[in-house]
């Protein structure tokens, strides 16, 4: 496997450590690419996806980690016969977005690079999503303990991960390989119970050899939407 696995951007000469976007606080300062139609049909097709879990787990309250300026739970709550309770976090910019648009839900801005304060939020959530964004963190291990925290026995996390094909640009490149991240989250004490496929293709690459257990379907996904529970002790 060669040190670059996916060139692109020149994002090798450009993307270091100190630049990561994850310490960045005007992130969504520009949310133009909310516009962009793309993003809409994702939200829409992870908005029924969600709902599903929602209805299946009969949930009432939900936690969304790296929300950006809300439109997906916007969506969510849409979709729901019944109103719930929903609470974002996200950065300074996504709260602004969101309080100017008057989306409903409760915005909770917090720094979740190194660790999630849980001051203010419940004790615990029927639902946390955590869609693409623990890879942009610099101690995720740290992030993934507070949401176990966060849950009972009952609760579900809906987590998704970029592919690597789709040449994301990784603090952390393997970890978020299939199978790696299945065992991360398994040692963090979660336990898989589904995963669908993204409403988009990357483009086409084998398998390596940390993607022994994705069924091939999956291989040239988006990312990868996980449904998880809390491992039974
Ligand atoms: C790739 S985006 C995903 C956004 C949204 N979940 C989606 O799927 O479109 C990652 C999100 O994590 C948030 N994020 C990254 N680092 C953060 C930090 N240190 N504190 C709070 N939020 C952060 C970003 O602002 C961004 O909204």
């Amino acid at each position: 496997m060669a040190i670059f696995r996916v060139k692109h951007n020149n994002f090798e000469q450009t993307f270091t450590s100190e630049k990561i976007d994850t310490l960045e606080t005007n992130e969504w300062e520009d949310a133009s690419r909310l516009d962009e139609q793309g993003w809409g049909n994702r939200y829409d097709y992870e908005a029924q996806l969600i709902r599903e879990v929602i209805t299946e787990n009969k949930v009432k309250t939900i936690l969304e980690i790296g929300s950006g300026p809300g439109v997906l739970s916007q969506k969510i709550q849409q979709l729901l016969p019944e109103p719930v309770t929903y609470h974002l976090v996200d950065k300074p910019f996504a709260k602004k977005y969101f309080d100017e648009h008057k989306f409903e839900g409760k915005f909770f801005v917090k720094d979740i690079s190194m660790d999630m304060d849980p001051e203010g939020l419940l004790p615990k959530y029927d639902l946390i999503i955590i869609n693409d964004t623990l890879e942009h963190l610099i101690a995720p291990s740290n992030v993934v303990k507070r949401m176990r925290d966060l849950m009972g026995p009952e609760s579900t996390l809906f987590v998704s991960v970029p592919n690597w094909r789709m040449a994301h640009q990784f603090l952390y490149r393997g970890l978020w390989d299939y199978d790696n991240f299945i065992y991360f989250m398994y040692i963090h004490g979660f336990e898989m119970e589904s995963v669908y496929p993204s409403c988009l293709q990357t483009p086409d690459y084998p398998k390596t050899d940390t993607e022994e257990s994705m069924p091939d379907e999956l291989r040239r996904s988006w990312n990868w939407y996980f449904v998880m529970k809390r491992k039974k002790q």
